[in-house]
């Protein structure tokens, strides 16, 4: 083999170890064997090759459990421990819960055969209305980024793959494989890239994925399945992934581009249809087999460490996973508001629950994702279990769907006036959040509302328990003192749910997307989804809290807000030194202390935001950078450090096509909501090697200023216009005779000239000087500074 047709593997990949083999292999397989392997076969596995012992590979979905199913149906999966869903897991803003999450995962496909499981996916919540929110963990890029990483080295630390998805820019679910997300290089970079980039650059590289699955939609009108810029330039040579690229089910459109692009593996298998295309393409001359034998090599290298990986004859404990699964649903409840502490229920509270979904809990999502599982557990029965029989009463009051009667409302009206506290159980049922289609609008049925309201004009101690997996708006949110947002909870949500009604788990739970208070003023409204083949990401950078933030817009409830049953003071912050050059030696320490002043011991996300004071190019108010929980018990105190570098201070240049740092000052502000921020610190940003787009015909005359040695070419292109006096010092005598209005005109007159002079492309000088400084000398200036 040729170089040119090895891989490169990062030192430290697993893969490092068979890439020779993997070479050797492909070295001796034809180019009709090469092409047999870059398609499935079926549904879930790779062709093996006999002759050369190369046996398939098992592939299956997750994220949030195992589906391991025969074809293509969504039914009859083999039983599977059902976690919660993304926003649930993100909610716990605890990477150790999610690597947890990943290694009884990892533990299941070893013993169900599967050699890599179909996520997580971390696509960011562009709007509230994304049908497949419920499988995404956040708005915020380091907060997925992060939570994913951890599942995939737990998954992984088990022999078992992970194909982060979808790559990249996957946000609607309308139209999703003929629409093209079209947003701008700094938004894809700064937004929906980062969380890609955290799980596979900056993860250590034995904790990389697997695998990557290209999305279905088109990026900036190229198919993701074939964009050469992202599944080569960016993931491969930007960011040293090394692994493979499979597309989404379905989601090849022109195979022989998707290879040369860098795609991997076609699933579903599509038989002899795009093999020969690619065969065809070998002979005809248009695709390189150099090119063929590597895409096939890096695919090889990944199912030979898949075998090498496996466990055959594994178990794993049905039971101890169905506990997990509790703990971190548990954990991942927001306690949303909890005004005269309603919660927890005190012992011996009588209870009225009311709601179908506490009988018939709405605890995951439709599509793809939907896990079989082993066991569920009711939100019903369980607070039984807690509060004892004579403690519960129950009533419907409405269905899942939201269906109700005069007859069934005035029923739980009823109930609940001979209960001490009313336990509503809300959500969305699955007709209305589902992979395939989008939300209409983020309302809860009506008939959710309807029975909320009844209850809320009745009584006063009316607890409001939500089943939905993305933000929904709440009408009623004055008129409840409770209100817990319970999220798709898994197969033991309903232990969950309990856990923290009941008290015997504190809620520590964050939101990892903001609720806002009406569909109108979220980020990408009204061009959500995008239609008639295109998503104009028109929003930019500003989704999310981003964009709440910056409009100075008031959500009906903030990303990373949740309360607890005690209480944390942020008590002190402090930097390792008040300046900080990124490009030196070391981190920047940032030590934040709190103290849990309540009564009872709970566990705090403390979040890190950072701002540019005045930036000079169009930032959000503040970014999370870091986070951290901690457990402390009453009276407590804990200092927990957080290290900074020099991506923390970036922005994404797109002159540079890369990350820059404008050196000035910067405020860290940490808490434990992004609107409660009660600590700040300065610090005082430097760089040593502060990267300047280079000078070009199209730079500006005002770009000489901050260049070195650019004063006296500045001075050279004023002179030239015409405005040299401009730069002549005035003297105070020589206006002394001037009138007033004299003076206010000529300054007027002053800075429009020099606003006019400052912004003149270069290459509009030669004309703009009457040719008093032509091209030559234009382009001896260019070159001068570096064009
Ligand atoms: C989904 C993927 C999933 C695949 C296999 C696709 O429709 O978009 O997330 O992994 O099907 O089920």
């Amino acid at each position: 083999m040729t170089n040119s047709t090895t891989p490169s593997t990062p030192e430290g990949s697993p893969l490092a170890a068979f890439r020779d083999q993997a070479d050797a292999l492909v070295a001796q397989m034809s180019v009709e064997e090469q092409a047999l392997l870059l398609s499935g076969d079926g549904w879930w596995q790779t062709h093996g090759i006999e002759r050369l012992g190369l046996a398939p590979m098992v592939v299956s979905d997750g994220p949030h459990g195992l589906r391991k199913v025969v074809g293509a149906g969504l039914e009859g999966s083999v039983p599977a421990t059902c976690f919660p869903t993304a926003p649930g897991l993100a909610a716990t803003w605890n990477t150790v819960l999610a690597r947890e999450v990943g290694m009884a995962l990892g533990r299941e496909a070893q013993a169900s055969g599967v050699h890599i499981v179909l996520g997580p996916g971390i696509n960011m919540k562009r709007s509230p209305l994304g049908g497949r929110n419920f499988e995404y963990f956040s708005e915020d890029p380091v907060l997925a980024g992060r939570m994913a990483a951890a599942y995939i080295d737990g998954v992984q630390s088990e022999g078992v793959g992970t194909s982060l998805k979808h790559f990249a820019v996957n946000n609607q679910e309308f139209e999703r494989m003929a629409t093209s997300s079209d947003v701008d290089e700094r938004t894809l970079h700064e937004v929906y890239l980062q969380a890609f980039e955290i799980a596979i650059a900056q993860a250590p590289a034995g904790s990389r994925p697997w695998s990557v699955m290209s999305a279905y939609n088109l990026v900036n009108g190229v198919h993701a399945s074939e964009h050469h810029a992202l599944l080569t330039g960016i993931l491969r040579e930007r960011w040293g992934f090394d692994g493979f690229v499979v597309s989404d089910w379905g989601g090849i459109h022109d195979r022989v581009q998707a290879v040369i692009a860098g795609n991997n593996l076609e699933m579903p298998g599509s038989g002899a249809h795009n093999r020969q295309k690619i065969i065809d393409a070998v002979r005809s001359g248009g695709l390189d087999p150099a090119v063929l034998a590597r895409v096939t090599a890096e695919l090889v290298a990944v199912v030979l460490l898949a075998h090498a990986r496996h466990r055959p004859g594994s178990t794993f404990d049905a039971e101890a996973h169905h506990a997990l699964s509790r703990r971190v649903g548990a954990e991942g409840i927001v306690l949303l508001k909890n005004d005269g502490d309603v919660l927890p229920l005190a012992a011996g509270t009588r209870v009225a629950v009311v709601g179908d979904f506490a009988k018939a809990p709405r605890y995951q999502g439709a599509g793809s994702s939907q896990v079989n599982p082993t066991r569920v557990a009711y939100p019903h029965d369980e607070l039984v279990a807690l509060l004892g029989a004579d403690q519960v009463t129950w009533a419907r009051g409405c269905d899942g769907e939201g269906v109700t009667s005069d007859d069934l409302v005035a029923e739980a009206v009823a109930v609940a006036q001979a209960a001490e506290v009313v336990l509503v159980f809300a959500g969305l049922p699955d007709s209305y959040e589902s992979e395939g289609f989008d939300r209409r609008d983020i309302d809860l049925p009506p008939g959710h509302n309807r029975l909320i309201e009844a209850l809320a004009a009745d009584h006063s101690q009316l607890v409001v328990v939500l089943m939905n997996g993305s933000a929904v708006a709440m009408p009623w949110v004055d008129r409840v003192p409770a209100i817990v947002e319970g999220w798709l909870g898994g197969q033991a949500g309903g232990g969950a749910i309990a856990d923290v009604l009941t008290g015997r788990v504190n809620p520590s739970g964050k939101l990892s997307e903001t609720f806002p208070v009406s569909l109108q003023q979220t980020p990408a409204y009204p061009a959500f989804p995008g239609r008639d083949g295109q998503a104009w990401y028109g929003e930019g950078l500003f989704i999310g809290y981003r964009h709440y933030d910056k409009r100075g817009l008031q959500p009906l409830f903030p990303f990373g807000h949740g309360l607890s049953y005690t209480r944390f003071d942020y008590t002190a912050i402090r930097t390792s030194a008040p300046t900080h050059d990124v490009d030196g030696e070391g981190m920047l320490a940032v030590e934040v202390t709190l103290r849990n002043s309540g009564a009872c011991p709970g566990q705090e996300v403390v979040q890190l935001y950072v701002r540019e004071r005045a930036p000079k190019v169009v930032r959000p108010e503040r970014e999370l950078r870091a986070f951290a929980k901690v457990r402390l018990a009453p009276g407590e105190a804990t200092t927990v450090r957080f290290e900074l570098g020099q991506r923390d201070f970036a922005h994404y240049d797109i002159g540079l096509h890369d990350w820059a740092v404008h050196p000035g000052t910067f405020d860290l502000q940490a808490g434990g909501s992004s609107r409660d921020l009660p600590l700040s610190a300065e610090v005082e940003i430097t760089a040593r090697r502060v990267r300047r787009q280079p000078i070009t015909r199209r730079s500006l005359v005002q770009d000489f200023l901050d260049r070195p040695g650019g004063q006296d070419a500045y001075a050279e292109m004023l002179h030239a216009l015409g405005f040299g006096g401009l730069l002549e010092p005035v003297e105070e005598a020589a206006l002394a005779h001037w009138s007033p209005e004299q003076l206010a005109a000529k300054r007027k007159g002053d800075s429009a000239a020099l606003a006019f002079a400052n912004e003149m492309p270069l290459y509009k000088i030669p004309a703009m000087s009457g040719g008093l400084c032509g091209d030559v000398r234009i382009d001896e200036l260019v070159r001068a500074f570096g064009g």
